[in-house]
């Protein structure tokens, strides 16, 4: 059964310029224990997207569609049902953990207020589950630390304490916003892999949002690829990173460093993300695109399902030209262009 049913989300900002189309008929499905991976570049709408989900839009911001969590619409709950949900059954880890630690507050006192909140515990109980937490994601001396404050922690033990918070009240829904790119590589690998472990033990869904591919290639049942707003491609990790289909995605893989010691060179996507509140009128990643001609210049490419079995599986993508001849060269080529 599915958990978190989103369908069609689509996320618009008013300004001075015009309307900001963030986020673009973007539909998933999470069931428990699953994780869904979002990817793209800064400025894809990535965190719109989780944001809508949470009600934390800014002012200028609405989100249109569907976001079902047990059946009931996220994006048109009352603020009182909302706030009963967020922090509770389904939790967020920021982008940047200061955005979500009170500096003038002990991490105990802002761990415990959530217990207190949430499920009534009395703050000796409290305090008891917030150092077990601290425990298991790996804090050390966590009994003594609970009393300190945010800024008397590192970056990643930081990021480690919001993913306690976010844990304390074992969410059902986990929403990461590129939870370790603050990090150095080893602690970003630590931090990972920390997640999978108490997704084991709590059976937690994740959204995991990241700008690295191959962050998500160890860690995500389904992948969603975001460019300019949009979906590019969209199914399966394992199916998705085999077989590519899409232009963007091939770039973004290629873009990956490699851990196997092959040389292969590492190669950014040429060009720069669109300007959001001007995107071209067809494909957004048109501009870049090395197989991009008129049609894709100049119409968008809907969503579809691939032929055969990748599309009865699941795998869509939105892209005009076909699939064997985005296969057939190969991404250095493709990134090269
Ligand atoms: N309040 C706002 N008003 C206007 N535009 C906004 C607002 N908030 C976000 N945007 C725009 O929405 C687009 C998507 O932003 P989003 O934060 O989802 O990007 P992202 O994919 O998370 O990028 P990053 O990887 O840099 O975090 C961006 O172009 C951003 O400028
Ligand atoms: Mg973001």
């Amino acid at each position: 059964m599915n958990l978190l049913e989103v369908k069609d989300l689509a996320v618009q900002f008013a300004t001075q310029d015009g309307t900001v189309y963030a986020v673009n008929g973007l539909s998933f499905a999470l069931a428990k224990g699953q994780t869904l991976g979002i990817v793209g570049e800064s400025g894809s709408g990535k965190s719109q997207t989780v944001l809508a989900l949470m009600g934390l839009l800014a002012r200028n911001g609405s989100a249109s569609g569907q976001a079902l969590y047990h059946g009931k619409n996220l994006l048109t709950l009352p603020a009182a049902e909302l706030n009963q949900i967020r922090g509770n059954r389904m939790a967020m880890i920021f982008q940047d953990p200061m955005t979500s630690l009170n500096p003038y507050l002990t991490v105990e006192r802002q761990m415990t207020e959530v217990l207190q909140l949430h499920k009534g515990q009395d703050r000796t109980s409290a305090r008891a589950a917030s150092i077990r937490m601290l425990d298991a994601v790996r804090i050390p001396e966590a009994a003594k630390r609970v009393d300190m404050y945010p800024h008397e922690f590192s970056g990643g033990m930081r990021q480690r304490v919001m993913i306690a918070m976010a844990l304390l009240c074992e969410p059902e829904v986990l929403i990461a916003d590129e939870p370790t790119t603050a990090l150095d590589v080893t602690v970003q690998a630590q931090m990972l892999l920390l997640l999978r472990d108490l997704q084991q033990d709590f059976g937690t869904a994740i959204v995991l949002i990241t700008h690295d591919l191959g962050v998500v290639a160890g860690l995500c049942d389904q992948v969603v690829v975001m460019y300019g707003g949009r979906v590019m491609e969209q199914g399966n990790a394992q199916q998705l990173f085999k077989s590519a289909t899409h232009p963007y995605t091939r770039g973004l893989l290629q873009a990956v460093p490699r851990m196997d010691g092959s040389d292969a060179a590492l190669l950014a996507i040429p060009g720069a993300p669109p300007n959001m509140a001007r995107l071209p009128k067809g494909c957004p990643f048109s501009p870049r695109c090395a197989f991009a001609d008129a049609q894709c210049h100049n119409t968008l490419a809907p969503l579809r399902a691939l032929t055969g079995q990748a599309g009865a599986s699941g795998h869509l993508r939105a892209c005009h030209r076909e699939v064997t001849l985005v296969q057939a060269i190969a991404p250095q080529e493709v990134a090269h262009v």
